[in-house]
């Protein structure tokens, strides 16, 4: 305890007009930064396991270490939550590993790339929902397709979110929250140029009009790394090669918090972090050869990175705000909705 439901996290966020960072966790020191940051600046917490760390991980390595964080810090409200479900299995997979909400995407078909259509995403998504909320878990559904293909999520071709068609989706499925398309990808390599606010690189209107015509959806940003240019700059300095790239601003993530994103998903950044750390740590050490020394410094650049974000986003300072419910209180929500 708290393993809470992610609605209710959300819920929470849009009583209060704030937004929260969903990180995803691989081992044990992203585990330890996500927590660490979230108890300096009391946010509450959604720490996130895709198909591919579950298969990096073994999958009962990081459920422990998931475990662990619940263990070790009672009092932060947490939920571990399924990154990209593609299938109905990969679902029940998490929710057998302890999970308290999972991301049932139904805009990809199984594969994690070819895009799949509106009335099988709502089959799919709707035969998820109808196992998990009787069990007090939340369900994040997603409608339109990110464009980046070099994490295996994403079609390559991006297909925004037709905000006329979204009432329709979240009526028939009963998502908690829906991901929406406006231009974003996954991966550091999102816009070639700087996204200014006079270049309109991201269809923040979409996010308006569908605040408009569903003021209480909660919904999530997916791609929302903001790649900040000194750790480029810092990993090309110590021996890497990444080209220029830009991620998406802060400013802009603000936006759309303002018009009904509760939720915000960051991997990339976390990985920059430790790959500068590392780098510029090897150089200058040559003669070091303990994985604590590295690994050390490395979680602490994820934990200052994670800070930033739970400040910027508005969760920080919210994390006390609400006695957490558990997933026997969610099931009684869902059975009198
Ligand atoms: O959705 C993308 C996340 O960054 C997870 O990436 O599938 O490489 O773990 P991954
Ligand atoms: P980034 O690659 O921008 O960090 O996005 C992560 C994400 O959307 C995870 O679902
Ligand atoms: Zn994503």
């Amino acid at each position: 305890m708290p393993l809470v439901p992610m609605r209710q996290i959300l819920d929470e966020a849009a009583k209060k007009g704030y937004g929260v960072p969903h990180f995803n966790v691989n081992n044990m020191e992203q585990a330890q930064a996500i927590m660490r940051g979230a108890e300096e600046v009391k946010s509450p917490v959604i720490m996130a396991a895709s198909k591919g760390a579950l298969k990096y991980s073994d999958m009962l390595f990081l459920r422990n270490i998931m475990n662990a964080c619940i263990e070790r810090y009672p009092k932060l409200p947490i939920a571990l939550h399924l990154d990209h479900g593609t299938s109905v299995d990969i679902c029940q997979t998490a929710i057998n590993l302890g999970f308290s909400s999972v991301m049932m995407d139904g805009s990809l078909q199984e594969d994690g790339k070819t895009p799949r259509d509106f009335d099988s995403n709502i089959e799919v998504t709707r035969e998820v929902v109808n196992f998990t909320h009787p069990l007090g878990i939340t369900v994040e559904g997603e409608l339109g397709c990110l464009g980046g293909i070099e994490d295996g999520i994403g079609s390559g071709q991006e297909k925004l979110t037709d905000p006329n068609k979204v009432k329709e989706f979240v009526e028939k499925t009963r998502v908690d929250a829906l991901a929406v398309a406006i231009g974003t990808s996954h991966g550091a390599y999102k816009f070639k140029i700087r996204p200014d606010p006079d270049k309109n690189l991201l269809a923040m209107d979409i996010i308006r009009r569908i605040h408009e015509l569903c003021p209480d959806l909660h919904m999530v940003m997916h791609g929302s790394s903001s790649v900040p240019q000194e750790l480029i700059a810092q990993i090309n300095k110590y021996g890497g090669a990444i080209p220029e790239t830009y991620g998406v601003p802060l400013w802009a993530i603000q936006e759309g918090i303002k018009a009904g994103v509760r939720k915000v998903n960051v991997d990339t950044d976390l990985r920059l972090a430790v790959t500068a750390t590392i780098r510029k740590y090897m150089k200058e050490h040559p003669n070091e050869f303990d994985p604590r020394k590295y690994l050390e410094p490395s979680r602490e650049a994820m934990k200052q990175i994670i800070m930033e974000r739970y400040i910027k986003f508005g969760s920080a300072g919210h994390a006390f705000d609400y006695k957490p419910m558990t997933l026997e209180d969610m099931k009684k929500f869902y059975e009198n909705e």
